[in-house]
């Protein structure tokens, strides 16, 4: 499929993920063989007010392309200010969040809330596309409850004014994160649209994948909770869709070591050590899922501030 100038094949886009895609683990993500990532989302506003930690969000130095930014907002005047911004610190491919649950994002009209006002989801797209000249993106759930099921009418009249791809969380914005996405929707956006269609939702493994892709129709998938803990994922499966390789499902404890290891180095450098530690206390939680003792071993990390004790305890985890 295309995108601009771009040819992604067969793709598996790791999620965008607010507090975890961050430079760090994108770069983790890229190393272990995913070709495609997203950034965190990121506020049209806070972006327009040169926010510190939001010009810190748009560090895409050394990235490989396409560099894709995910932004978010509900006006369409802010939304194509900050998607120029964006074109100036590099973005290949701009992102419009339109699947946000939180309820802070949606009070404002944000994220999910274009769910429930297409004519204004349509105007940022509207605005944006033409604002810049690389290909912007949408990224929807299926509608706000499962009575109000309207993401086929929106992927079409997003299409419409100019929407290079589409992708869909399978879940309404009521679900949040639980019970189980329905990928039969996908394959009625499938049926509605011609442009690349994304699917999203409760993939765990590339064997998952492929089962989307052949019951929707979807161009890709897009994978999220699932590579938490496990970044090889995104790798492995763009590796299964390609070229039908599987490789063992689990890293052995050295490689999962190797990796956080440096998945801390690189927070740390990127962010400092008071929020680097904090922050890889949350991976390291999911890197140690399956280990023996791992709450005893959690315990020990959240009582520690320093890096190099921390990197003992990783060493103590993975080899005992
Ligand atoms: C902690 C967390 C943060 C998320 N942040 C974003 C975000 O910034 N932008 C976005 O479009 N979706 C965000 N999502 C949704 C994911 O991108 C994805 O659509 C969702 O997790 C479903 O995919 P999965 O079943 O593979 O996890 C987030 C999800 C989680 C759990």
């Amino acid at each position: 499929m295309k995108l601009g100038k771009h040819t992604l094949s067969k793709p598996v886009i790791m999620a965008p993920m607010a507090g975890i895609t961050d430079k760090a683990f994108r770069e983790i993500i890229c190393l272990l063989g995913g070709k495609y990532t997203v950034t965190e989302m990121i506020s049209d506003k806070a972006l327009l007010h040169n926010n510190s930690k939001t010009i810190q969000m748009l560090n895409l130095l050394g990235e490989a392309e396409p560099r894709i930014v995910q932004i978010f907002g509900s006006e369409p005047d802010s939304m194509a200010e900050a998607a120029k911004r964006v074109v100036e610190h590099g973005a290949d491919i701009i992102d419009l969040n339109m699947g946000c649950p939180t309820p802070k994002i949606v009070k404002n009209g944000e994220g999910a809330a274009l769910l429930r006002n297409i004519p204004l989801a349509e105007e940022i797209a509207r605005q944006v596309v033409k604002a810049v000249d690389i290909p912007v993106t949408a990224k929807i759930r299926l509608g706000w409850n499962s009575s109000e099921i309207n993401a086929p009418e929106l992927a079409g009249r997003l299409e419409a004014v100019g929407i290079s791809m589409v992708t869909v969380h399978a879940r309404t914005r009521e679900q949040f994160y639980s019970g189980k996405a329905d990928w039969k929707y996908i394959n009625s956006i499938r049926k509605k649209i011609k442009i690349p269609l994304i699917g999203n939702g409760d993939i765990t493994s590339p064997q998952d994948a492929s089962r989307m892709i052949e019951l929707t129709g979807c161009d890709g998938v897009m994978i999220g909770r699932s590579a938490l803990g496990n970044p090889w994922l995104i790798g492995r499966t763009q590796g299964f869709l390609e070229n039908g390789e599987l490789k063992e499902l689990e890293p052995d404890n050295k490689e999962k070591l190797r990796i956080l290891l440096l998945h801390f180095e690189k927070i740390l450098k990127y962010k400092g050590k008071k929020i680097g530690v904090n922050e890889i206390r949350k991976h390291a939680s999911w890197y140690f899922k399956g280990i023996r003792n791992a709450a005893d071993y959690r315990n020990e990390i959240m009582k520690s501030h320093d890096p190099e004790e921390i990197k003992t305890i990783f060493r103590k985890v993975f080899t005992e």
